[in-house]
């Protein structure tokens, strides 16, 4: 469904036009994978997939949403969130104008139309997006009723004011703390303030953050392994809870504190299982400051094995690939023009990209589409992805 489709979604639904466009980008990670919560670095990209709120605000505090992907509604009151077991899309918006309340803003309520082109429950990011766009329509709907009416609220925060590391935060924390999910920051940061043509390396300690641009050339090619992910929470709430460990014998705050060099003298310090799981992180965020410096060098060669690297990492050390990841990563690898392989995201299904010359990605869709099904008995789904602006939303 493109704009112009939820447009007219809205007028029928509610009977009136919408007066904002609220949207947020899913994402792939190029490399730096389980270092986000470890206070690492990582180096992903926003892309052309989206969540869109099509919306107007509301006189009263309640919010309405209509999800066209599950053809169903639903509505809160901005002085009552619950979390829901039914509707649990809902959830991600519901957690975001919770925490958003909970730390004192100002919000008005509204009505939406909710759609996103982000394959839900692959890796991509899809509930990022739905924090993030809904942390947009938020603003959106403050802006353009706080413009219409001016009502004193003088001792709340506007949320008009947000800015984009600020939205990531609460975004987090709202899939942390409402939606019961502990992720890290990256999908939420990227979906926020990601750029077109554009990579960004993320310091998830400092988050401070660099443009890395995405060499020309060259496609990402996302391939969905279409394999449900259902021990992915618990696999990396276990992850998680090692790398801690970790820290804890190490003596340091978390894993960011160890070098390579400082690594490989303590390693001997840990359980083996313990050391292995660390040695991928450490190893890892070298990786990134590494293929930072190969991108800006134009080195897209180098760039490319260290994705290599990274994905036998994740499965060798950290153990959250699965075969069917491995299996596309495999049959990619073999094929003329990949410059790298890996999965992408939290693994144990879910999507890898391949990173390959422009004139050999179809060729590759093509190729895969073919061996991943013998390989594995399912069909994979092919998208090439381009790096796409972050977050915004405009009135329409
Ligand atoms: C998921 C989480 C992220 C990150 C990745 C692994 O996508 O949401 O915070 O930890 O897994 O790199």
């Amino acid at each position: 469904m493109n704009t112009a489709d939820l447009i007219a979604r809205f007028q029928k639904v509610y009977g009136t036009a919408p007066q904002f466009v609220a949207r947020a980008p899913g994402r792939v990670n190029l490399i730096g994978e389980h270092t986000d919560y470890n206070d690492g670095f990582v180096l992903p990209m926003a892309i052309d997939r989206d969540v869109t709120i099509v919306g107007a605000p509301r006189a009263d505090r309640q919010v309405q949403l209509h999800s066209a992907n599950f053809d169903n509604d639903t509505m809160f009151s901005l002085d009552d969130i619950e979390k829901l077991t039914h509707n649990t899309w809902s959830n991600y918006s519901r957690g975001v104008a919770d925490v958003l309340q909970n730390d004192g803003y100002a919000l008005a309520g509204f009505d939406g139309v909710i759609f996103g082109d982000v394959p839900i429950g692959s890796g991509l990011s899809s509930s990022a997006a739905t924090e993030m766009a809904t942390v947009m329509a938020l603003k959106a709907a403050e802006e353009l009723t706080a413009k219409g009416a001016k009502n004193a609220k003088t001792e709340e925060k506007s949320a008009v004011g947000i800015d984009g590391v600020s939205a990531a935060r609460y975004s987090q924390q709202a899939e942390n703390q409402f939606v019961g999910v502990n992720c890290g920051i990256m999908d939420q940061f990227i979906s926020s303030l990601g750029k077109r043509g554009q990579a960004l390396f993320i310091d998830c300690r400092s988050l401070s953050y660099e443009l890395v641009p995405v060499p020309n050339g060259v496609t990402v090619l996302v391939v969905d392994t279409s394999a449900p992910r259902s021990l992915a929470a618990s696999a990396y709430n276990e992850r998680r809870a090692q790398c801690e460990h970790a820290a804890q014998i190490f003596g340091v705050k978390a894993l960011r504190d160890v070098s390579v060099a400082g690594f490989e003298r303590r390693k001997g310090e840990l359980p083996l299982l313990v050391a292995q799981r660390a040695a991928h992180v450490v190893y890892e965020n070298q990786r990134v400051l590494d293929a930072v410096a190969a991108l800006r060098a134009d080195n897209v060669t180098g760039f490319g094995q260290l994705m290599n690297q990274s994905h036998d990492s994740l499965r060798d050390l950290y153990a959250v690939s699965s075969k069917e990841l491995d299996a596309v990563v495999d049959i990619a690898r073999a094929h003329e023009g990949v410059l790298g392989a890996r999965m992408t995201g939290a693994g144990f299904g879910g999507c890898a990209i391949a990173l390959v010359k422009d004139e050999d990605a179809s060729a590759l869709a093509e190729v895969m589409t073919k061996e991943y099904p013998v390989r594995t008995g399912r069909e994979p789904k092919v998208y090439a992805c381009v790096a796409s602006d972050g977050a915004s939303w405009n009135p329409c």
